[in-house]
């Protein structure tokens, strides 16, 4: 099982949900590669069975720039095996919250095997510690059913 993280972070809130997420996958002693978006190898994405990406909001609800690249690599690549989940921080200030988590949402929908959401408001606290969780056994849940089927 090829899977990894892909994301983007300023301020580091959005790296700080990477960390979270992946220690349940470490918990569970299952490797997963941990990548900025400006590290991976986007020509590799078709190659993986399960991509998370994470992602903060920009301008109205906005995707930010450097994430245009994958956005696009999942609308052309052959993806339609790939199991994926999206997670984002966001400021509730802003009119359109997390929006580019549901931008990311809408586009995986119809080229992947969506599995689940996940937004946080600004820095993430010990209470979303169990949203993180749920978005953990959503995606393996997902695994499991792709394995049976
Ligand atoms: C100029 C600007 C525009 C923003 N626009 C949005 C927005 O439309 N929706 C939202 O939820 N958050 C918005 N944010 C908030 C960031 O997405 C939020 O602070 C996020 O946690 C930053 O992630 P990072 O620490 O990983 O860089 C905006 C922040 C700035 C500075």
């Amino acid at each position: 099982m090829k899977m990894a993280i892909i994301y983007t972070s300023v301020t580091g809130n959005t790296e700080q949900l990477v960390h979270i997420i992946a220690l349940f996958f470490k918990t569970n002693n299952q490797a997963i590669d941990i990548y900025t978006v400006h590290d991976f190898p986007i020509q590799q994405l078709s190659t993986y069975d399960l991509v998370i990406v994470g992602t903060y909001s920009w301008g109205n609800g906005d995707l930010p720039k450097e994430m245009e690249g994958l956005y696009e690599a999942f609308e052309m690549q052959n993806v339609d095996h790939l199991i994926t989940g999206v997670f984002g921080t966001g400021d509730r200030f802003y009119p359109h919250f997390c929006g580019a988590v549901d931008e990311f949402r809408d586009m995986l929908y119809a080229h992947t095997n969506l599995a689940v959401t996940l937004k946080v408001e600004l820095m993430p606290q010990s209470s979303d510690l169990s949203k993180c969780e749920k978005f953990y056994k959503s995606l393996m849940k997902r695994v499991q059913k792709a394995k049976v089927n």
